[in-house]
C-alpha cells in the first residue's frame, strides 16, 4: 500500500471587470488586432480596487470545498502560488487559512512566477506523500494588475487577475507508483535568465513591489523549448506517448507559445485546454483556471489523464501528470 494525492475538487474566481482590446487602445498606443494576432487575447479580468489577492483566492477555494461538500476543518493544509501577496508577511496562505475558516494546519506560500502552481502542487503532493497533510487546498491566486506599468504597452496587454484552487486528498493504492491524482511533477529553474522578465523593484531593493519587465522575445524563444522538454520528462518517467493524454493544460500566457508548444509534442489543439482569449496570463492563476473550467464544462471528465505545464520569471518551469 502507498500514499498518493488525489485530486477531489476545484473551484476558481475572475474579477468581476473584464478590460477588452478597445478598451486598452484609449489609454495605450496599441490594436486589438495587434494584441489579437501577437497573443491570442481579447480580454483580461481586473480586480476591482480594494480587491486583493487573498479575497480572489478565498472565493476560489470556497467554490473547491463547495463542490465535493466539504467544510474548511477538513482542510490541514494550505499553499498559495502567488507573486503578488497582499502582505510582504504574513503569507497569503495564512490570510486564506483564516477567512474560510480553516483549522489550524500548515499555511505557507509559494513563489515560481508562473510556473507557481506546477512548483505548490508538487509541494503538496510530497507534504502529503510523506503523510504531514491529509487534505491539501492548492491555490494560483494572483493580483498581477497591481505590478503592471499601465503606460507599457509591452505588457500591459498581456497579464489579467483571478485565482483558481484544487483539493487534494490522501488515498491509498495497491500500486507501486500511481496511476491516479497527482501522479508525477518535473520542476527546473535557472536562474541565469533572471534578466528576462522581472520586477524593477522589490521589498529589499525599492521597498515597493516594482513592475514588470520583460524580454517577450528572449522568454517567447525560451518558453516553447523549455516547456516542450518538462512535458517529455514527465511522458518518458511515466513510459507514456503524447497520444495517451487526454488533455494538455498549458499556462495560459499566449496562443502562439501554446501551439507551438502544442505541435512541437504533438499534441492536436482539440486536446489542448485554451483560456487565453478570455483570461489573459494571470500567472500562477492560470492553469488552476483553466483546469477548473474544463472540469466545470464538462470537458475534461474523472479518469482522464492531463498534463500541466509552465514557464515563468526567473526563469522557473515544470510539468505535472495527473489523472482526475
Ligand atoms: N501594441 C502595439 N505595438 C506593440 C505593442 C503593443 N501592445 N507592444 C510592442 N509593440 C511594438 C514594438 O514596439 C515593436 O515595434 P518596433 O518594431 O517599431 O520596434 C513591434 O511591436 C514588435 O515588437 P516585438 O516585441 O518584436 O513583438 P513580438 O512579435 O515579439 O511580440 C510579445 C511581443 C507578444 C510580447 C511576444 O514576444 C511574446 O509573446 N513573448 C512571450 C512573452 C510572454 O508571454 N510573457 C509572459 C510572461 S512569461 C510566461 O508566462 C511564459
Amino acid at each position: 500500500m502507498s500514499k498518493y494525492a488525489h485530486i477531489i475538487a476545484s473551484g476558481s474566481y475572475l474579477p468581476e471587470k473584464a478590460l477588452t482590446n478597445k478598451e486598452l487602445e484609449k489609454t495605450v498606443d496599441t490594436s486589438d488586432e495587434w494584441i489579437y494576432q501577437r497573443s491570442g487575447i481579447r480580454q483580461r479580468h481586473i480586480a476591482a480596487e480594494g480587491e486583493l489577492t487573498s479575497d480572489m483566492a478565498i472565493i476560489a477555494a470556497k467554490r473547491a470545498l463547495e463542490q465535493v461538500g466539504l467544510k474548511p476543518s477538513d482542510i490541514d493544509g494550505i499553499i498559495v502560488a502567488t507573486t503578488t501577496p497582499d502582505h510582504t508577511f504574513p503569507s497569503t496562505a495564512v490570510i486564506v487559512q483564516a477567512g474560510i475558516g480553516a483549522s489550524v494546519g500548515l499555511a505557507f506560500d509559494v513563489q515560481a512566477v508562473c510556473a507557481g502552481f506546477i512548483y505548490a502542487l508538487s509541494t503538496a503532493n510530497g507534504l502529503i506523500h510523506t503523510g504531514q497533510a491529509k487534505r491539501m487546498l492548492v491555490i494560483g491566486a494572483e493580483k498581477i494588475s497591481s505590478i503592471i506599468n499601465w503606460k507599457d504597452r509591452t505588457t500591459c496587454v498581456l497579464f489579467g487577475d483571478g485565482a483558481g484552487a484544487v483539493i487534494l486528498e490522501a488515498r491509498e493504492t495497491q500500486e507501486e507508483k500511481p496511476s491516479k491524482g497527482v501522479i508525477s511533477t518535473h520542476l527546473y529553474a535557472d536562474g541565469s535568465f533572471k534578466d528576462a522578465l522581472y520586477t524593477d523593484g522589490g521589498v529589499g531593493l525599492s521597498g515597493g513591489s516594482g513592475h514588470i519587465v520583460m524580454n517577450g522575445r528572449e522568454v517567447y524563444k525560451q518558453a516553447v523549448n523549455l516547456m516542450s522538454d518538462a512535458v517529455n520528462k514527465a511522458l518518458e518517467y511515466n513510459n507514456l506517448q503524447s497520444s495517451d493524454i487526454d488533455w494538455l493544460v498549458p499556462h495560459q500566457a499566449n496562443i502562439r507559445i501554446i501551439e507551438s508548444t502544442a505541435k512541437k509534442l504533438g499534441v492536436p489543439m482539440e486536446r489542448v485546454v485554451v483560456t487565453v482569449h478570455n483570461h489573459g496570463n494571470t500567472s500562477a492563476a492560470s492553469i488552476p483556471l483553466a483546469l477548473d473550467e474544463a472540469i466545470r464544462s464538462g470537458k475534461m471528465k474523472p479518469g482522464q489523464l492531463a498534463l500541466l505545464e509552465a514557464l515563468g520569471g526567473g526563469l522557473t518551469w515544470g510539468s505535472a501528470l495527473i489523472r482526475l
